[in-house]
């Protein structure tokens, strides 16, 4: 059976990183596929929200930015994670079986524990776990996300197959991650060397989903670039992060490739780039945007969408979990 399943976490503005590293696929995959579950998943965010004043508020957006988007509720179930009690059951569960040499070995925990390793929550060390635990729920077979979850995918593969060993049995299929298109990782508009994301303090730093028109040109204006003018080949690009990013977004947007965008800017400087790249970005991004607004002001339509998504994905979850009980011998209940 194929089934897709992916998420996004409901920690800030939803970002063209999300959008072309992740959602956009989404887009074009849910109609080859047979089950399509996306998910908001709120309780991987608690892992680095330092206030959850806004998580529901952030949740709510990430769900109006899968429908305007082009996720249909009608043929992709649209729900927030902490609805189907059974992501927690199974996180659990199998952090039994999860090593912690596998666990020692993440980068984004690393990354994000940061120098104060022991102040670090259980939570943010657990969350590859609890990420295994929504794939294998729902017996997900691909996986698309961008390039920064491989290491996480990679871990969801080998606790399927520990899992699967261990029990002698065949239950979990092994997540297969999809990580294609021109974007699978798309940088800081200040800095091309980090990857563009909603905890970067600076607003400069990536362009949202709700961004207008005006904001889009700006950010785009004041795009870190460096003093040589454009390459006449891809090659060219080598070694200049932020261009080498800039020509990637456009390529991304636009469908044009990076060759054919070189070529056709090669020996110029940033100026007339940018602007047909803004405007290529205004074209594709601001009426996600103006979508968004709209079904942000009728919330209950919202919640209905969330409701309905959440009663596909805890029916699924249920029928899965008994099995999931019985090959590990927990006592059914009667
Ligand atoms: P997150 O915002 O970290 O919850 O990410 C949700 C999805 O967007 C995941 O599939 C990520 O791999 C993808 N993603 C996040 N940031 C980027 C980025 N800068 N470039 C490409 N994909 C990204
Ligand atoms: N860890 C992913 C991220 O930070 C989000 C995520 C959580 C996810 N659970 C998932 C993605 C399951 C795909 C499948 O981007």
């Amino acid at each position: 059976m194929h089934r897709i399943l992916s998420g996004i976490r409901p920690t800030g503005d939803i970002h063209l990183g999300n959008y072309l590293g992740a959602v956009r696929n989404w887009v074009e995959m849910q109609h080859l596929s047979q089950q399509n579950l996306f998910c908001i998943v709120d309780l991987h965010a608690l892992t680095t929200l330092q206030d959850t004043d806004n998580l529901a508020d952030h949740t709510r957006t990430v769900a109006a930015a899968y429908i305007a988007s082009g996720i249909d509720p009608n043929k992709s179930a649209i729900f927030a994670q902490s609805h189907v009690p059974y992501h927690a059951e199974l996180g659990w569960i199998l952090g039994c079986f999860a090593p912690l040499g596998w666990l020692n070995r993440m980068t984004q925990f690393k990354e994000k524990a940061g120098k104060h390793k022991e102040l670090a929550c259980l939570g943010l060390y657990a969350y590859p776990v609890l990420m295994a635990a929504d794939i294998l729920l729902y017996k997900a077979s691909h996986v698309p996300v961008g390039e920064d979850q491989k290491q996480h995918l990679e871990l969801a593969r080998d606790l399927a197959g520990a899992f699967n060993h261990r029990f002698n049995s065949d239950l979990f299929p092994v997540p297969e991650p999809i990580i294609q298109g021109p974007a699978t990782r798309v940088m800081s508009l200040r800095d091309g060397t980090s990857k563009m994301s909603k905890s970067d303090i600076s607003e400069y730093s990536r362009i949202n989903l709700m961004d207008t028109p005006d904001m889009i040109v700006q950010k785009i204006r004041k795009a870190k670039t460096d003093m040589e003018p454009l390459p006449e080949t891809v090659e060219g690009l080598e070694n200049r992060p932020e261009a080498q990013n800039l020509v990637n977004i456009f390529a991304a947007i636009s469908g044009i490739s990076a060759a054919d965008i070189c070529a056709r800017f090669a020996g110029s400087n940033f100026a007339p780039f940018k602007q047909e790249l803004a405007d290529h970005l205004i074209e594709k991004i601001a009426p996600v945007g103006t979508q968004m607004r709209h079904l942000l002001k009728e919330t209950s339509e919202l919640d209905k969408v969330l409701a309905a998504g959440a009663d596909v994905a805890n029916k699924l979850a249920a029928t899965h979990m008994v099995e999931i009980r019985s090959v590990i011998g927990l006592l059914q209940e009667r």
